[in-house]
């Protein structure tokens, strides 16, 4: 018995010592969030391990804005007692974590469910893992689901250069976090909390030590990124326009992201700066949910479509080449097919770049879920693929016509053949060219040859930028 764990100890040899398996769920928060525990539990003794298969901790950083996603985790949590159970045979431990929103909504369920998890943790509390940890291992079920008086950020390291070098050149940086809207839909203001900023100060010593180790593009993130609010040093508050420009003048940086918004907060600040800032790209991710009045309103999302059309065109007048996306969700309770009619048109008139759609799914606790009149799923499954046929066709439009213009590619990593780089144009788009490893964090001016089904090809410009 001893002699067999030494063989794997052995075998294991190179890579010594404790290692995690985070596996994250759902948008863009998590995968920074996941980022962030990593590098908590680096300086724990964890290195990282391809799999569940190979790790002695697995934490499931998990999504719960839809029910597929909450069921998708419980069948990864049930195979994943599985392989505890034969570790546990053989002698060797297995821990399970589990992470994120659906933590944070279903903590004690998750325990009620699945003992085998050792430590439930919201995504407000991540920062406390390492002494989570230490109490699970005396054999207690751990469950941290408060919103701590303490701001997380405070007590995350940062990462090591190593890792962000293993990252790529483009970040997520989180600015803000939580909702204070309450969409009717929606469970994020339950498993994220109230609205908060980071401070000015935080955001830009995180921004400057990331880009320090070779980032070039920064994506600020956030439940509600444009209600962004922070305060800055001389306790005032900045706006996400505000935070964008100091952020520009960063040395190395060389693109401007931020997602995701709520229309009504676009303020004026924020249009202009798609006019005056280089260095924020021209795309926008803009969701309207619906183009139905009435369904906006039941969604609570206080705005009509008219409201939105007219803001997209005040969008459009700061910089006429930017492009849109948006999320939809389909057949929310009592929508009509003159409801579901005015979405389409709606897109129509807008015209995406790009786009995510959704069958409506009734979240435990949210005001949605209680109305009577919800939609039978075979109507939400017409409703969603005539939406996503619309947008599609949009999609590959809006590719079509950026053939032959000469676009600003951020060079992300190698391509998938020998010879070819990839990376991404100002409006998110894949692209791929002939090119050599080196070019791996340059902006190069990049001629598109044509547009496939999911990347457009291209050819570099200029040699001599290279
Ligand atoms: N059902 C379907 N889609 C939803 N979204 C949020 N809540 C739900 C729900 N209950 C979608 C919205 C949101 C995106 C992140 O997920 O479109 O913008
Ligand atoms: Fe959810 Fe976004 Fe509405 Fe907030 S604004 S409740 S995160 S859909």
């Amino acid at each position: 018995m001893s002699g067999e764990t030494k063989t794997r100890r052995e075998a294991d040899a190179p890579r010594a010592g404790r290692r995690m398996f985070i596996q994250s769920y759902g948008c863009q928060m998590n995968v920074y969030d996941a980022r962030r525990m990593s590098d908590l539990l680096a300086l724990q003794g964890y290195g990282e391990a391809a799999s569940a298969e190979d790790a002695d901790l697995v934490v499931l950083n998990t999504c719960h804005i839809r029910e597929r996603a909450s069921e998708k985790i419980f069948s990864e949590l049930g195979r994943l007692r599985e392989l505890k159970a034969a570790r546990s045979a053989s002698g060797d431990a297995l821990k399970i974590v589990v992470a994120g929103c659906l933590a944070q909504a279903e903590g004690a369920e998750i325990q009620r469910r699945q003992s085998a998890v050792d430590v439930v943790v919201g995504p407000q509390s991540y920062h406390r893992l390492p002494e989570l940890l230490a109490r699970a291992g005396n054999g207690a079920h751990v469950v941290e689901a408060e919103f701590p008086e303490e701001d997380k950020f405070g007590f995350l390291p940062a990462p090591t250069e190593a890792a962000t070098r293993r990252r790529g050149v483009s970040a997520f940086l989180t600015v803000q976090e939580g909702c204070d809207k309450f969409c009717s839909f929606c469970v994020v203001p339950y498993t994220r909390g109230a609205e908060f900023s980071r401070p000015v100060a935080a955001v830009v010593e995180e921004a400057r030590a990331l880009l320090a180790q070779g980032v070039r593009e920064l994506t600020l993130i956030g439940q509600n990124v444009n209600a962004y609010h922070g305060e800055d040093e001389d306790g005032a508050q900045a706006s996400l326009a505000g935070l964008m420009e100091r952020l520009a003048r960063l040395p190395g940086l060389a693109r401007l992201r931020y997602t995701t918004s709520h229309p009504n907060d676009m303020a004026a600040d924020l249009i202009e700066a798609h006019r005056a800032l280089p260095a924020l790209a021209p795309y926008l991710h803009l969701p309207v949910q619906s183009g139905s009045d009435a369904i906006l309103k039941a969604m609570n999302r206080r705005h009509t479509s008219a409201d939105y059309l007219a803001l997209i065109g005040e969008i459009r007048a700061a910089r006429p080449d930017i492009a849109l996306s948006s999320d939809f969700i389909v057949g929310f309770p009592g929508e009509s097919e003159a409801d579901f009619a005015a979405t389409m048109a709606l897109v129509e008139a807008v015209g995406f770049s790009a786009s995510f759609s959704f069958k409506y799914s009734p979240r435990p606790g949210t005001p949605g879920a209680e109305r009577s009149d919800q939609i039978p799923e075979e109507v939400k499954s017409r409703r969603l693929l005539a939406l996503q046929e619309l947008l599609e066709r949009q999609r590959q439009a809006f590719n079509r016509a950026c053939v032959g213009r000469t676009l600003d590619v951020l060079v992300e990593k190698r391509g998938r053949h020998e010879g070819q780089v990839g990376g991404k144009t100002p409006y998110l788009q894949a692209v791929h060219f002939e090119g050599g490893p080196e070019l791996v964090g340059r902006m190069l001016p990049v001629e598109i040859l044509s547009a496939g089904s999911n990347s457009l090809h291209g050819r570099l410009k200029a040699r001599e930028a290279a």
